[in-house]
């Protein structure tokens, strides 16, 4: 228990962290990874580099800090953190080397503005906000494990088949390699990869949703290759170019609270941009599944033709449906981007929406729902990077 002059003073310290926020996470980060390089393995080298990480971590930090009294407030933003440590492996005792380092940070960069019961009160806060962490993680890791073909951190997978699905985006299936069957997943959750790759110091880790509805035999993950732009993406220009059927890599149990409630019958409207197309294909055909009378809108926007994947598969899924209307906007070649008007007419009313896409498309797509009065708690989205970025004007 924190006592209430800790609280006190973690309280009136928030505004001076939050100002100095984002200096104090990069000065942590670069002096974590000095003492402690093998956590160069875990974390994604590209988001440490653009800043993205750095502003999740500080800004969970300080809502957590503003919330230390009432710590239950920020459990829903911890259980989406929690998926994401999880599927990448983190555990217990990385924690007081975080903490450790953070401490350090606030000391070097706030001088001495940081006074003994300041430090102290903030590792106090630490402590206690790595305490919710830890906990919720060791439940989810528990829950991988004991889920009937689970498995706790990494296991070896071996690409079994690699189909071109666009000019872009190519799936990867993965079996395991000791032969069993897989767990279930809810459609929407991702897994993480973990590889080597040559003339790579590190480890490299990177998520991707699952894109077909859950079966025991394959994972199927569909990538974009980020290879059009400098510098090119390390992992998907790897597995587009280099990765062959016969590989392997290590892949961990499937994660995320990004997820279609397959068994629910309200409506549901699916709308993705580009990749973010991925975990909409696991949910439209999870509901071939288990609800297939249910109202079912797919709304997704590619550049053109050649670069929207699963053209087949969708019209294949879509015959098993009752009630379904598929559109597809292809942004040049006319169509131009998905309005407000076209939401008003395409989303299905009352219906659960989920959106994924890059982050303007989620943006625009987002804020448009909020302000044709779909409520906050109907529309669910993923994000393919740290989420902290999103920044929407009605939350
Ligand atoms: C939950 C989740 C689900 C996801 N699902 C999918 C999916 O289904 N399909 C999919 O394709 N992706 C998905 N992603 C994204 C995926 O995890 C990777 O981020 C993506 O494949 C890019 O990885 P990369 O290694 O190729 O690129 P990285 O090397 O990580 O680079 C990413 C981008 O940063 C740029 N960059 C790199 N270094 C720098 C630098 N120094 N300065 C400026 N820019 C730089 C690169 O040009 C590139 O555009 C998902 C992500 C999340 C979090
Ligand atoms: C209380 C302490 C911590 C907080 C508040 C925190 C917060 C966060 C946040 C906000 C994210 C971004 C989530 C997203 O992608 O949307 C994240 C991701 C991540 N965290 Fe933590 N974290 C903590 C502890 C740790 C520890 C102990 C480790 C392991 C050393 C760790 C490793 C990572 C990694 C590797 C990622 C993914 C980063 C990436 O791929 O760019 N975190 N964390």
């Amino acid at each position: 228990m924190l006592t209430q002059e800790t609280i006190n003073i973690i309280k009136s310290t928030v505004p001076v962290l939050e100002e100095h926020g984002k200096t104090i996470t990069t000065v942590f980060y670069k002096n974590m990874f000095a003492e402690n390089p093998e956590l160069l393995n875990v974390f994604n080298h590209a988001n440490q580099k653009q800043g993205r990480q750095q502003t999740a971590l500080a800004n969970t930090v300080y809502a957590a800090a503003a919330n230390i009294d009432n710590l239950e407030a920020i459990i829903p933003a911890v259980i989406q953190i929690a998926h994401k440590h999880r599927s990448l492996g983190i555990t217990a005792d990385q924690y007081p080397i975080v903490g450790y380092h953070l401490l350090g940070a606030i000391k070097e960069v706030l001088g001495d503005a940081a006074t003994p019961e300041i430090l102290e009160a903030w590792e106090k806060a630490y402590g206690a906000i790595a305490d919710a962490f830890i906990g919720v993680e060791k439940d989810m890791y528990d829950e991988a494990e004991k889920q009937t073909g689970g498995w706790r951190m990494f296991k070896a997978f071996k690409v079994i088949d690699k189909v071109k699905e666009s000019d872009v985006i190519t799936s990867f299936y993965l079996k395991p390699v000791d032969g069993q069957k897989l767990p279930a997943y809810l459609p929407g959750q991702y897994i993480t990869i973990r590889l080597r790759i040559p003339g790579q110091e590190y480890m490299l880790n990177r998520q991707y949703s699952l894109s077909q509805a859950s079966n025991e035999e394959v994972f199927r993950i569909s990538v974009k290759r980020e290879d059009e732009v400098q510098p090119n993406g390390v992992v998907s220009t790897y597995l587009h170019h280099d990765l062959q059927v016969g590989d392997q890599l290590e892949v961990s149990a499937p994660a995320g609270d990004f997820y279609l409630d397959a068994a629910n019958t309200t409506p549901v409207t699916l709308i993705s941009g580009g990749v973010g197309i991925t975990p909409m294909m696991s949910m439209y055909e999870s509901i071939t599944k288990e609800t297939p009378n249910r109202k079912v809108a797919f709304i997704h926007s590619a550049r053109t033709r050649a670069h929207q994947a699963f053209h087949k598969n969708i019209e294949d899924i879509s015959k098993k449906l009752t009630s379904t209307s598929v559109d597809v906007l292809y942004s040049e070649e006319g169509d131009g981007f998905i309005t407000r008007e076209f939401l008003h007419r395409k989303v299905l009313a009352g219906s659960d929406i989920y959106v994924c896409g890059p982050v303007p498309f989620m943006q625009l797509v987002i804020n448009e729902l909020y302000d044709l009065g779909h409520p906050v708690d109907k529309v669910h989205f993923e994000f393919f990077g740290p989420k902290a970025e999103l920044e929407l004007a009605t939350v």
